[in-house]
């Protein structure tokens, strides 16, 4: 998990310099998969059964009033976008999974704001975490400084998980507390996620019935989310998906 993590964080240093205004998303989209397999890894997104239809493409790209799970296309990114990047690999059959957010020239307070509290919200779970705590004061730590700083929505629809020789597994990772966070524990040695997605306004959300996959706020509000892999040690939490290049914690957008 600690190899699959730092590919998958290195791959987003190579992405990053690319996400830049005039770009098509599917460009970006194709840097991933190919760089990806040139290190002889595999885009776990791409082919990842739905509901609807497996996913398209190999990664997730979600722009503006997008929450999550947004398809590559033919959109061309413009000052004023915030964009998300959702990167999951598969190296010797682990899963390495995370997302940031990038703010394209000049934007909005309120983009800027969504983007820091979104940053902020992953790092204010992780620091909350304790080796055997329960996966509730994640989202505890979370509601709690949303709503003291910003009064914007915590998305509940999607949550974080469990990760490791599969994409998705127990424990979910909820960012708002429900009743089965209180169960679940944290133990030395699991590997989960924490991927906090912040909207302006509503938290609900819509999935677009055509494509299956693109969910966007309900209200067209803008939506921000950060994700990293994290493993539980005996001493505490363990970020497998820091990157070089990217913002640290602190960061000020
Ligand atoms: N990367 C997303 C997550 O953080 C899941 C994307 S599933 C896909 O869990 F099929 F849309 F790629
Ligand atoms: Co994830
Ligand atoms: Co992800």
């Amino acid at each position: 998990m600690r190899a699959a993590g730092r590919f998958n964080a290195q791959l987003m240093d190579f992405i990053r310099p690319h996400v830049k205004p005039g770009v098509q998303t599917e460009a970006l989209d194709r840097l991933v998969h190919d760089y990806t397999l040139d290190h002889g890894h595999q885009p776990a997104c791409l082919g990842y059964p739905g509901e609807k239809s497996p996913f398209p493409k190999s990664c997730c790209i979600s722009v503006n009033e997008v929450v999550c799970h947004g398809i590559p296309g033919n959109y061309e990114l413009r000052p004023g976008d915030i964009v998300n990047v959702d990167l999951t690999t598969i190296v010797n059959g682990w899963f390495g999974d995370q997302s940031e957010t990038f703010i394209l020239g000049e934007v909005k307070e309120a983009a800027r704001r969504v983007t820091q509290c979104a940053f902020d919200s992953l790092y204010v779970a992780i620091e909350a975490l304790r080796p055997d705590c329960q996966v509730a004061v994640i989202g505890e730590a979370i509601v709690s400084f949303v709503s003291r700083n910003y009064g914007f929505g915590v998305v509940d629809k999607y949550v974080g998980h469990g990760i490791g020789n599969c994409f998705h597994q127990r424990p979910n990772i909820p960012h708002v507390p429900n009743r089965q966070a209180y169960s679940d524990r944290l133990h030395p040695g699991m590997c989960f996620t924490i991927e906090p997605m912040i909207n302006v306004g509503t938290p609900h959300s819509i999935c677009d019935r055509k494509d299956g996959w693109t969910v966007r706020t309900a209200d067209n509000q803008l939506s921000a989310q950060f994700e990293h892999t994290i493993l539980m040690t005996e001493s505490g939490p363990e970020i497998l998906t820091l990157t070089g290049s990217g913002p640290q914690k602190g960061h000020q957008f």
